[in-house]
């Protein structure tokens, strides 16, 4: 069985990612979307909420399972045997910062590929991060993440007070 691990922060997951998603997991037996706590990155959302986020819009594929995880990405891997780690491509600029990443996976975890899958055109310039200063910003993101992504970044905004 071909298995492929999607890793991210998904902070929150948009339009961008969820395409990768529904693209990418056609072209293996079972994808599992880790949601990750990145040491290096304060996050919005809490790991359970991206976690539930990405749930709410992946339910309708069926070999897709999500999961949340803390530690080496390479080990998660290791652990679900999988033989694929999924980035997306926006740009150049986003390839020189992935292949720095992909050798460290590659040398921690030998038996996996990393695989970078072109985001469509039309979500070229989505960011979580860029969702997320818009919208506290009071901007409309409403073309760029899921429905209820939107209804929960309007949540985080009332309750932060700003
Ligand atoms: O969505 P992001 O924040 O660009 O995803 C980056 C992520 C989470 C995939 C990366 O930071 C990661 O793999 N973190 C897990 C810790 C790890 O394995 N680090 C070594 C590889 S850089």
């Amino acid at each position: 069985m071909k298995v492929a691990v999607y890793p991210g922060s998904f902070d929150p997951v948009t339009n961008g990612h969820i395409d990768i998603i529904n693209k990418t997991s056609k072209l293996f037996d079972k994808m599992v979307v880790a949601v990750i706590h990145n040491v290096s990155k304060k996050a919005l959302f809490t790991l359970a909420e991206r976690e539930e986020m990405v749930k709410e819009n992946t339910k309708h594929l069926d070999n897709v399972n999500v999961e949340s995880f803390s530690g080496l990405l390479a080990d998660y891997v290791r652990q679900k045997q999988a033989c694929a780690i999924i980035r997306g491509l926006r740009t150049a600029a986003d390839f020189e910062y992935e292949m720095y990443i992909a050798m460290a996976n590659k040398t921690l975890y030998p038996s996996a590929e990393t695989v970078f899958v072109l985001a469509d055109s039309k979500y070229i310039y989505i960011s979580s991060s860029i969702v997320k200063e818009v919208a506290l910003l009071n901007g409309s993101v409403a073309e760029l993440v899921p429905e209820s992504v939107n209804k929960a970044l309007a949540l985080k905004k009332a309750a932060m007070k700003i």
